[in-house]
């Protein structure tokens, strides 16, 4: 595929060449594929002959105008580093489509005042407070292979991955268990019904739901996450409700299925490729890489940002007030970062991935993601032997969040 394959005739702001409209929603999760590496077709994107900043036209997330794009890693670094010109206001605001207007926080505000939302967070965040979740981390890992690993069969997308992080995070946070189910229906309506009247349903369910918890940790407090943040002070005063709320809804967004969907690509691939299970049997001491190495070729989020003040690159305008989509999907696979960038290696170091992005908004939870992704990887290689899927199931990926609904695995029990 080249340029000219892409080009579309679709309305776009005068200032964009038409040459720069394209239509590359295959890179920006919206074409499902059944290859090993559902992001291979993003090569196309770093070509010789196509433009560093091309224009999709397309409505996207909550936004119902189009986004210039950037496909190579260092181009996506300038935008994560550059927070002059770009901004994250807007950015993942779904709570707009209820005709709120507190800003998500952290995600959503810019340094300086960023710094201090993301300190106040961090204290639930650090290397000692994620070793103190550990144990039980591990075990509710443990108790869930445990109970499926004798049965030689399990949807790993639905029995699994979709409940072992949800069941992390609502600990994490003091959310009851009970909300599980409702929990992901919501988020399954914000995220991928792409219409804006029931996301906006949700989006205002959710924050009802969300405001009533914090009144309730506010009139009994207790030592998790959320009470943590409805209790909260910086500087000496006590957080503003937009605040609470904006810190709140944003964890719940960010926190409940990114570690699921990341679970179900991991556990797709090793069992499309048994060789990768066997290396990966063979030497424990690649568990941190291996991880890294799950995250990088499965970047789920394609982060934007507004453009704050006009600025002049690789031959046109962006203007203030347009977006610019960050292709991770494209970026780690750059050759130029990434030597043989398409060779799953469990071994690779020196692995800055945009999974978690860059600059100052990355990701607060990547610790405990890749913890969790660590615990289960180990615990469940020990306790499950080689295992395949299941003959004839479906192993169609949408390359983005939620995307794999149900992947059935078969093994032979011990
Ligand atoms: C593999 C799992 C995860 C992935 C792939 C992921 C991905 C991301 C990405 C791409 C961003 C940046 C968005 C942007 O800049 O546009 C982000 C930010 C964030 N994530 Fe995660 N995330 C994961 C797990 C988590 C978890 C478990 C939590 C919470 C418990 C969490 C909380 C956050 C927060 C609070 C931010 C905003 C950080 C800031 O603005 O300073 N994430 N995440």
């Amino acid at each position: 595929m080249a340029l000219a394959d892409w080009q579309v005739g679709e309305a776009a702001p005068p200032h964009v060449p038409r040459e720069r409209i394209v239509d590359i929603r295959f890179a920006m999760g919206h074409a499902p594929n059944d290859l090993l590496d559902p992001y291979a077709a993003t090569d196309a994107l770093r070509a010789p002959g196509v433009p560093r900043l091309l224009y999709s036209p397309y409505p996207f997330g909550d936004k119902t105008q189009g986004t210039w794009t950037v496909a190579h890693y260092a181009d996506i670094q300038r935008v994560y580093e550059d927070n002059a010109h770009f901004s994250t206001r807007g950015v993942a605001q779904f709570q707009l489509l209820a005709g709120e207007t507190f800003p998500s926080i952290p995600l959503g505000i810019d340094p300086p005042d960023h710094g201090k939302y993301r300190r106040f967070l961090n204290v639930h965040f650090t290397p000692v407070a994620l070793k103190r979740l550990e144990p039980q981390v591990r075990r509710m890992a443990t108790e869930m292979i445990d109970s499926f690993a004798p049965l030689g069969e399990v949807d790993i997308a639905w029995d699994f991955g979709r409940v072992f992080p949800v069941r992390v995070f609502l600990d994490l946070m003091g959310l009851p268990f009970a909300m599980f189910e409702q929990f992901l229906a919501w988020e399954w309506e914000i995220l991928h019904s792409r219409d804006h009247a029931r996301m906006g349903e949700a989006v205002r369910q959710v924050i009802a739901y969300l405001r009533e918890f914090i009144a309730e940790k506010q009139a009994r407090p207790d030592d998790k996450l959320g009470s943590y943040i409805a209790n909260g002070a910086i500087d000496g005063r006590a957080l503003t409700p937009d605040e609470v709320i904006g810190m709140t809804w944003f964890l719940w967004l960010g926190g409940l299925d990114t570690v699921a969907s990341t679970i179900s690509q991991m556990f797709r691939r090793m069992a499309l490729d048994q060789d990768l299970q066997q290396q990966l049997r063979d030497h424990p001491e690649w568990n941190h890489s291996a991880v890294e190495e799950f995250l990088r070729m499965q970047p789920l989020v394609n982060s934007f940002r507004l453009v704050k003040q006009d600025l002049d690159w690789d031959g046109v305008t962006l203007k203030a007030g347009d977006y610019i989509t960050c292709l991770n999907s494209s970026g780690n696979f750059d050759p130029d970062q990434f030597p043989d960038p398409r060779r799953f290696d469990p071994a690779r170091s020196a692995n800055r991935h945009y999974t978690f992005v860059g600059g100052v908004h990355l990701c607060l939870g990547a610790h405990l993601a890749r913890r969790e992704l660590r615990i289960l990887l180990e615990e469940f290689l020990a306790r499950v032997p080689t295992f395949r899927v299941k003959p004839g199931a479906d192993t169609t990926v949408t390359p983005g969040l939620l995307s794999i609904r149900n992947l059935p695995i078969v093994w032979d029990p011990k």
